[in-house]
């Protein structure tokens, strides 16, 4: 008698341990409510995964918190490996110190080994915090897409961060923005150089995207069926930001969940496996004749003094002319109107 009341304890002991350890590791809260370009406030805790990295005080990527241990970003926001950077969590606003605020230094920057500064190829990177961070209201973790997801071309995500705004300078509140997956066979029309471990956002008119200081922060799925919001992605890179016919690209998570893994060792963050309704692929997707590379578009987008190969602000080295092909493009405009200034000169 007294052994299976003992035993009953103990069944309940278990089952409250497990539902406790449950909650607790429990991730990707869903927002109460709901530039980046063309972007809108956030919430105080709305988004209470998203990071600020800062290396002498200055906002310079974003990331997203996958356990109280590990922060996800991007492998081209730490080109020089460890550095003094802090991290701050539940972080609002750029300017002053939020009172809800925490800060860690970085233990250490574990980016893909397969990372590829040129192509932008496995652009992911594991931060690893000096000290674990208590979860509350403000802070707490995204879950992650697992290998086997399957999202849909225009299944709607959303992209936070405190990057570059329609104004040209950063945002001072964490911005939101809501943007479609761009199939991949779309996304190729733009950039030729794409792999399958990117995933492309935006609208084909373009005017919503990320933008530089962005970079390394999550692009989330509200999953519906999990009720959670899963991170599909990291921001990586684009042509400008916010462009028609060049919409923003980001380092799929799903390719890196065997990586992720192995890095984060005895604490792996929640991995859950995502299905967007939609269409089955994008696979006999047309490229359209009449964009990207008009020379009345490149006219328009890119004048000839904007021939800089590194627009980003932050020091980052994320390059917005990317692929080889559209330096030669503005060199060759830059040349053009060099002549053509010269000449009417004369
Ligand atoms: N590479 C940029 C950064 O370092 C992010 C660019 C994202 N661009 C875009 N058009 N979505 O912050």
């Amino acid at each position: 008698m007294a052994g299976s009341q003992f035993l009953s304890y103990l069944a309940v002991a278990i089952l409250l341990s497990s539902r406790a350890s449950h909650a607790q590791q429990s991730c990707g809260k869903i927002p109460t409510s709901g530039r980046i370009i063309n972007g809108e406030d956030a919430e105080p805790g709305e988004w209470p995964w998203q990071v600020s990295f800062t290396s002498d005080g200055d906002h310079f990527c974003g990331g997203s918190l996958i356990n109280e241990n590990w922060v996800l970003s991007a492998a081209h926001c730490f080109p020089g490996g460890n550095n003094n950077y802090t991290v701050i969590l539940g972080r609002h606003r750029l300017d002053g110190m939020g009172v809800n605020e925490a800060a860690r230094g970085v233990e250490k920057i574990v980016n893909h080994p397969y990372y590829d500064r040129n192509t932008f190829d496995n652009d992911i990177s594991l931060v690893r915090l000096s000290m674990p961070v208590q979860m509350n209201n403000y802070i707490s973790t995204i879950c992650l897409a697992s290998k086997d997801s399957v999202i849909h071309p225009g299944t709607y995500t959303w992209v936070t961060g405190w990057g570059t705004t329609s104004n040209g300078t950063a945002a001072d509140v964490l911005q939101e923005v809501r943007v479609p997956i761009v199939g991949q066979r779309e996304c190729e029309c733009s950039y030729p150089g794409l792999t399958m471990n990117m995933i492309c956002a935006g609208f084909r008119e373009g005017g919503k995207d990320s933008c530089q200081g962005d970079s390394g922060g999550p692009q989330v799925f509200n999953d519906r069926s999990e009720n959670a919001m899963v991170q599909v992605g990291v921001v990586s890179f684009g042509q400008g930001c916010a462009l028609p016919g060049f919409p923003g690209v980001y380092t799929s998570v799903q390719r890196y969940e065997w990586w992720i893994r192995n890095v984060t060792g005895s604490s792996p963050p929640s991995f859950v496996n995502v299905t967007t309704p939609g269409n089955f692929s994008d696979g006999f997707f047309v490229c359209p004749t009449d964009r990207p590379m008009t020379t009345e578009y490149l006219y328009t987008h890119y004048p000839p003094h904007f021939t800089t190969d590194d627009d980003s602000i932050f020091g980052t080295g994320a390059n917005i002319i990317h692929f080889s092909y559209f330096s030669h493009f503005t060199s060759f405009f830059a040349l053009f109107v060099s002549l053509y200034v010269l000449v009417g000169h004369s």
